[in-house]
């Protein structure tokens, strides 16, 4: 997989350098390029935003910008709009739902680009409070792509006919919000979406059983807490069941926690689940 962050900050992506990502680089399975967003500015100031238009706080990011960094990055040629006469209104547009296959990146005539050739077709993302929840099923989606393009918007965000106007191209566009809070800017909303694609990407993980049993894999159920030795610590003791060696029950123990827990901390993943996901045991919980 090939990842090309945009960013004013490309340093925040350092990090992805560490542990485990930083060793799926050194071994080939991911590439990662962050790049500064004003290398592509013109003026002395190396100026990136400008005043909302219709008022209001804040600075918006400037579409010509962003434009002229994305088209760089995924080989697109710029829309030629001299002949179409009036622009028309930018709407709300609707992205299409994940369904797993990516659209073609194609250029404004229709054939696709260079883009495809390198690094395969990408899926350019854009992290936006505003957007629809990332969820374990997007990073799953993802993990299976070649190559994604992620966005980081600062202060109100960038300018909304970016993410509009290469969906019109053809390009496949996400936008994800990582939780229902307001952070600075992308950037760390961005390193969570990566950390929770790559790790999925085949080979990335030395045991992928750990992925298996996890939170949000599968059914939609928290995981059961995880203990390690000594089994009496502090005066508190983990339960016999799990000291038993007896399989079965370490199971049903396990499961059982589950359920309760996801019960307890988050109802709505109960609601959402599938009653044939449950077994007779399940409902006796
Ligand atoms: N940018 C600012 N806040 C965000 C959030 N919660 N998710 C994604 N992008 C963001």
């Amino acid at each position: 997989m090939h990842i090309d962050i945009v960013s004013v900050f490309p340093e925040y992506f350092d990090v992805l350098k560490l542990s485990l990502l930083g060793k799926a680089q050194q071994r080939g399975l991911l590439t990662v390029t962050a790049h500064n967003l004003r290398d592509w500015t013109h003026d002395v100031h190396h100026s990136v935003d400008d005043t909302p238009v219709g008022g209001g706080a804040g600075m918006v990011m400037k579409p010509e910008i962003w434009a002229q960094c994305l088209d760089d990055i995924m080989g697109l040629e710029p829309a030629d709009f001299s002949a179409d006469g009036e622009p028309v209104l930018s709407r709300d547009f609707h992205l299409v739902p994940a369904t797993g296959a990516q659209s073609p990146a194609v250029a404004p005539d229709g054939q696709p680009t260079d883009a495809t050739d390198t690094h395969g077709r990408p899926i350019l993302i854009f992290p936006n409070p505003s957007a629809p929840l990332f969820t374990q099923a997007d990073a799953t989606d993802l993990s299976h792509a070649e190559r994604l393009v992620f966005g980081c918007g600062r202060y109100e965000g960038i300018d909304a006919r970016v993410p509009e106007y290469y969906a019109r191209q053809g390009v496949e566009v996400r936008e994800y919000s990582i939780g229902d809070y307001v952070l600075n800017g992308g950037e760390v909303a961005v390193s969570a979406m990566i950390e929770a694609i790559v790790r999925l990407i085949p080979g990335f993980m030395g045991n992928p059983e750990s992925i298996v049993e996890e939170s949000y894999t599968g059914d939609p159920l928290l995981e059961h807490r995880q203990f390690t030795r000594p089994t009496a610590w502090r005066g508190l003791a983990v339960s016999d069941v799990l000291t038993s060696g007896d399989h079965g029950r370490v199971d049903r123990f396990r499961r059982d926690e589950a359920l309760e827990r996801t019960s307890r901390i988050r109802p709505d993943l109960i609601e959402r689940l599938d009653c044939k996901e449950l077994s007779k045991n399940d409902r006796k919980t």
